[in-house]
């Protein structure tokens, strides 16, 4: 076996066994400081983003299969992630035969539905869950509103943590009813919280204009995005937006700001803000599963005060 396989050998047995058999079955296995792959694992599948700069060789994939035996996951599943800035039509994909199209997999005991068939993520962003499980343990009573809200991760730890109304806001309604499962995944109604198709700059618009307040914020778009010909680039538009966001926050209300943008450190996404934004600010929660904090997601909660 190559040295660098080694290297994810090992790294994924070690990880393996800090979380094996708790309350998340979904946690990150190797980070990409390890040897330029991410390998996720989501219940009974192995999810590896490949960064290295040539497809995986056959031996590769052999060594690939092994990890996902020797951690116990039925299935794995390589993306080919080399040049998808330029040509994200370029992506390939490499998977064991029998590889399910949809499955559940659980994160402190919450449940997630995810995909192999719709994009290139499952659903669920491991490196977002110390943040999910702070927003569940603080939102009793509170309003929250999750801008890019993708399957909703967010809304269904604010709605478990008994928010009063959660609103989940994103372009794609495919996306949208992908978050409306997982509430129905968790027994939580959708009545009471509102899923709006909107940009989120539009929605922001609509609630300054309307007065509306919120308890808390998330603010976690991705870097860029092109929603009805509208182009969205986070270098531009993430401080501006989190402006926006922190200006209707209630009393003692909270925004959390994140970024994967790798150009920016979590130094320049501070320096940043606090050039806009004078308020307490301190950094996103993270477990030990994240140890590449430069090419994880980068986030910050923004708290006014009361
Ligand atoms: C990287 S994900 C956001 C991750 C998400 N916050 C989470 O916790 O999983 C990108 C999402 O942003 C949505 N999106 C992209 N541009 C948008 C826009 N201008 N307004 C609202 N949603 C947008 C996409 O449809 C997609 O669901």
């Amino acid at each position: 076996m190559d040295q660098w396989m080694n290297k994810v050998f090992e790294r994924t047995i070690a990880t393996h066994k800090a979380f094996a058999g708790g309350n998340t079955e979904c946690f990150r296995l190797v980070d990409r400081d390890g040897a330029e792959v991410v390998v996720d694992r989501y219940g009974p599948c192995l999810w590896v983003s490949w960064m290295r700069n040539h497809p995986p060789t056959e031996s590769d994939l052999a060594a690939i299969g092994q990890l996902a035996v020797k951690v116990g996951c039925e299935h794995w599943l390589v993306n080919g992630m080399v040049n998808r800035g330029k040509d994200p039509g370029s992506a390939q994909r490499w998977q064991n035969s029998g590889f399910p199209g949809r499955w559940q997999a659980k994160e402190d005991n919450v449940l997630y539905n995810l995909r192999a068939d719709t994009g290139m993520s499952p659903g669920l962003f491991v490196d977002q869950r110390a943040n999910r499980k702070f927003l569940r343990q603080h939102t009793r009573n509170a309003k929250v509103l999750n801008l890019f809200a993708y399957t909703c991760s967010f809304s269904v730890a604010a709605a478990l943590g008994e928010a009063s109304a959660v609103t989940s806001v994103d372009v794609s309604q495919r996306f949208l009813d992908w978050g409306k499962e997982n509430f129905a995944s968790n027994g939580l109604p959708t009545e009471g919280h509102v899923f709006s198709k909107a940009d989120a700059r539009d929605y922001l618009a609509l609630a300054r204009k309307r007065g509306w307040s919120f308890d808390f914020i998330i603010l976690d778009p991705p870097s860029f995005s092109r929603s009805k010909g509208k182009p969205f680039t986070v270098r531009k538009e993430l401080v501006p937006m989190a402006k926006n966001c922190f200006d209707l926050l209630a009393p003692g209300g909270e925004v959390l700001v994140s970024t994967n943008l790798s150009t920016w450190s979590m130094g320049d996404l501070k320096g940043e803000l606090k050039k806009t934004i004078g308020c307490q600010m301190r950094q996103g929660e993270s477990d030990s599963d994240i140890t590449d904090l430069e090419n994880s997601a980068k986030t910050l909660w923004m708290k006014k005060s009361d």
